[in-house]
């Protein structure tokens, strides 16, 4: 079958001077040659993803992409935030020297964020730098992980802790991938487009309250309306600050929290979405506790992440211990941790708490 050769989609631009690339969102992108427009033409490219995702789309990539270069080949990695590490980050640069891979071999990363980030980050590695391209196949990745440049792997110490930034030169978000995704999986993605309202869009977090039952139901019409605006929020922040200065820091609101759930947990037990959901519910309770928002935010914002069918309760990993692993944080400075807490609706910051204050936030939100 020869893949069609055009189609339409919506693009938003990620505004970056000599690093800019737009997100392409639409239905049957994937499989489509136009997509790809812009993409450098090369003699081999890589398609990294895992044992998961290629047999629902990398042969319709390959195809797509036949014109654009002599060779393609498919790495299938294994599949999980627990392989989210330097054993399978080596398995590509194996595959990219095995197949004598060159400075202009391009790899495609066609997965979710575990897939993305790391694909992102061997591109950022290998001869010091090769053009990558992200299709993103999860909601996680549509609305949030695809986008930015954020590239990293796991340490057992610590969440993303080695990475790098380092920008794709295009995002492709077919939302047709959605329908196959386990509906655990297309919560986790809820979490990070829920995340948008509190920081930066109260609007949006009305559009979402009042849709959230068509959401669930994976309506395609609302569903591309939730991952365009994620986009032009997430664009918006990278495009002040790619390299979290400091406003890019708010797109981490439950993260400290959520991270802290996924390593305590071991990476994998708890999904990043669903750790970022609970972190959420945490975040505004400190938010709360520090005086800057009222109970009935934290109320909304608790109500809003069940209703996405996420955890609303942590782990009873103890507050010490979540205390040390919140140490083990980027936004850690001179040892004091830094929350990213809601400082009025529609608007986040970073700030420091507490020990006593958090400890009561832990005791508050998670099983005893
Ligand atoms: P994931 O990549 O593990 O994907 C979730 C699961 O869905 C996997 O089993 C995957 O194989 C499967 N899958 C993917 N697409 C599918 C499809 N269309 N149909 C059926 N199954 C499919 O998890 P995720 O939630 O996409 O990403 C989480 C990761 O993203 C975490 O490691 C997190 O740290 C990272 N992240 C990075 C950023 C960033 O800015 N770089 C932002 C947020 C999260
Ligand atoms: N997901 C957080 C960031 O991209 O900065």
């Amino acid at each position: 079958m020869t893949p069609a050769t055009s189609n339409v989609f919506h693009e938003v631009p990620i505004d970056l001077g000599d690093r800019s690339y737009p997100i392409r969102i639409g239905t049957g992108l994937i499989g489509t040659a136009s997509t790809w427009a812009g993409v450098p033409s090369s003699a081999h490219a890589l398609i990294v993803t895992n044992t998961t995702v290629a047999p629902l789309y990398a042969q319709a990539l390959s195809r797509a992409i036949a014109g654009k270069h002599q060779t393609i080949d498919v790495l299938q990695l294994p599949d999980g935030e627990a392989h989210k590490n330097w054993q399978t980050l080596n398995l590509i640069f194996d595959e990219l020297l095995q197949t004598a891979s060159d400075r202009k071999t391009v790899l495609y990363a066609l997965g979710g964020g575990v897939v993305g980030d790391m694909t992102g980050f061997a591109a950022a590695c290998y001869m010091r730098g090769v053009p990558f391209v992200q299709v993103a196949t999860t909601l996680l990745a549509q609305v949030d992980s695809s986008v930015g440049g954020k590239t990293a792997i796991n340490h057992t110490l610590g969440k993303n802790m080695i990475g790098a930034f380092y920008q794709p030169r295009l995002v492709v978000c077919d939302l047709d991938t959605l329908a196959t995704l386990p509906a655990r999986e297309f919560s986790a993605g809820l979490a990070e487009i829920i995340k948008y309202g509190p920081i930066a869009d109260m609007a949006f977090l009305d559009w979402i309250e009042a849709n959230m039952q068509g959401l669930m139901s994976r309506d395609p019409a609302l569903l591309a309306h939730a991952v365009r605006r994620s986009c032009e929020i997430k664009a918006w922040v990278v495009g002040q600050d790619e390299r979290e200065a400091g406003l890019r820091a708010i797109l981490n609101f439950g993260h400290t929290f959520g991270h802290a759930i996924e390593a305590g947990m071991g990476y994998g037990q708890w999904l990043h979405g669903e750790a970022v959901g609970c972190g959420m519910v945490m975040a505004s309770h400190l938010s709360q506790q520090l005086g800057l928002i009222d109970s009935a935010l934290v109320d909304r914002i608790t109500r809003i992440v069940q209703a996405a069918g996420l955890p609303i309760t942590g782990p009873a990993l103890g507050a010490d211990r979540y205390l040390e692993l919140m140490q083990v944080d980027k936004k850690t400075e001179a040892g004091e941790i830094r929350f990213v807490v809601i400082d009025k609706p529609g608007s986040a910051v970073m700030r420091p708490a507490p020990d006593a204050m958090v400890r009561q936030v832990i005791e508050q939100c998670c099983v005893a």
